[in-house]
């Protein structure tokens, strides 16, 4: 009865031990359905948001939702809001006056990611 007791107490450990290895190695359900969800937006949709308070712009491949942001933005408002609804790389990287935004920017930028732009479709 002893050793019955003992070996189930070994094999239960093992199975917390095993579970708790497994949980570090694999991604989390969350990170999981974060790799599988990357939203992939069509310049139809990024379009569709084109105003100040509905603002998305698409920067290096990735789809921004810049709505909140904007009111923050240093420059007057119509330099920036001009580029909602549309592909914007040039203008952030240059800030149409042949300068780059700083590093701090592209940390800020990042946090308003929400997906990808579609590839362009070829006729
Ligand atoms: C795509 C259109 C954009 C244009 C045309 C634009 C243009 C400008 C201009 C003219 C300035 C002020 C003058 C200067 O610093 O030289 C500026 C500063 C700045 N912008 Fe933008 N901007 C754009 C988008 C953004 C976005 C999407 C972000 C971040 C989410 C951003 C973040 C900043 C920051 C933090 C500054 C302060 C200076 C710096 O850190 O580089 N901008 N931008």
């Amino acid at each position: 009865m002893r050793r019955l007791y003992l070996s189930a107490t070994v094999v239960f450990w093992l199975l917390v031990a095993a579970f708790w290895i497994g949980g570090k190695w694999l991604p989390s359900a969350g990170e999981s359905a974060a790799i599988a969800a990357e939203r992939v937006i069509p310049a139809a949709e990024l379009a569709k948001h084109a105003m100040p308070g509905n603002c998305w712009m698409a920067i290096r491949g990735s789809v921004y939702d810049l709505g909140t942001y904007l009111p923050q933005h240093p420059s007057p408002p119509e330099i920036v809001t001009s580029w909602c609804g549309k592909e914007a790389t040039v203008a952030y990287d240059t800030k149409t006056k042949g300068r780059p935004h700083s590093p701090y920017a592209d940390e800020l930028l990042a946090k308003y990611r929400i997906g990808m732009l579609a590839p362009a479709q070829s006729r």
